[in-house]
């Protein structure tokens, strides 16, 4: 695995496989790698002869007073699963490396409408940092796949959107979301869990499975489904910010009849904002 941290040495690799005809898929992070990140990995190294990894902390996607500066580094760690999953390019540029013209002082991508909903909506600015850096990443790795967890289905949403309105070229994949045994969607995020929430942090998927029954049992009332849901979160012990029950393809509000829904979350436990979703289709 080659390990680069400059924008030149990263495209003096890809000429050299663009020349040799070797298609590329790409899977951007930031690091603290879990079983998550290596199922897209692994998803990359079956679809493509090359694989790149990007490890880059994105401060532009987090808002005044979130974890910036707390997330989690493990880079000597994330370095050995990759070279354990075969991947070939790292790509670890430093903060001037993305932003040499600083954290406001360049070209912004904004995606509208959707990214002011959801988890839009409780944070102002996330979605422009992440549409900005996956630009921007894209133009760099020039990939032809680029892999995205369903885990953060919003931003897988945001990004396909993006791709087709700068008519970015290349193929976009979302992978089903990675979980713990007992439910919990794998989230570099869950680390900040006390053993006791990290007890009550499962009833997030166990809340969006009933919602799931409730649905595919015939239930229709959609406000009153996720009003009890969200009941059911509060009394878990966490503090719900959202539950919706959207259209999957756009997560604008169902229209009756509509078949394919995903039913997003999002709650806060202790220091933790946790967001899960689950893909609904009615017959
Ligand atoms: P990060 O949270 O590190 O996630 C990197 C990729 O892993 C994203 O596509 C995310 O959806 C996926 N992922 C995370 N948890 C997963 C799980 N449990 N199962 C499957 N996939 C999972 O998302 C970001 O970074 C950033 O916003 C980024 C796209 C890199 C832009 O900065």
């Amino acid at each position: 695995m080659q390990i680069v941290s400059t924008i030149d040495e990263l495209r003096r690799v890809r000429r050299d496989w663009l020349r040799a005809g070797e298609r590329v898929a790409f899977v951007p992070t930031m690091g603290n790698l879990h079983a998550g990140h290596l199922k897209l990995v692994r998803e990359a190294r079956a679809r493509a002869p090359r694989v790149v990894v990007s490890i880059f902390v994105n401060p532009l996607q987090f808002g005044a007073g979130e974890d910036f500066a707390a997330y989690p580094h493990t880079p000597e760690q994330d370095e050995a699963r990759l070279r354990e999953a075969g991947v070939d390019l790292l790509f670890l540029p430093s903060e001037a490396e993305i932003y040499p013209h600083g954290r406001e002082g360049g070209t912004f991508v904004e995606v509208p409408g959707l990214s002011d909903i959801l988890c839009g909506a409780s944070r102002p600015g996330h979605f422009r940092g992440v549409a900005t850096v996956v630009a921007k990443l894209f133009n760099m790795v020039q990939p032809e796949l680029a892999l995205f967890g369903e885990k953060d289905y919003q931003q897988l949403s945001i990004l396909r959107l993006m791709a087709r309105d700068l008519n970015i070229p290349l193929e976009l994949i979302g992978v089903p979301t990675e979980r713990e045994a007992d439910g919990l969607a794998m989230s570099s995020r869950n680390g900040y869990l006390t053993p006791e929430e990290r007890a009550i942090a499962p009833a997030l998927y166990q809340v969006l499975r009933d919602v799931d029954a409730e649905l595919t049992g015939g239930g229709r009332d959609l406000a009153t489904i996720e009003t009890a849901a969200a009941t059911r979160l509060q009394a878990a012990g966490l503090r719900p910010d959202y539950l919706t029950i959207r259209r999957a393809a756009d997560l604008q509000l169902p229209q009756a009849g509509e078949r394919r829904l995903v039913v997003l979350a999002a709650a806060y436990l202790g220091r933790a904002r946790l967001i899960d979703n689950l893909l609904i289709t009615l017959d």
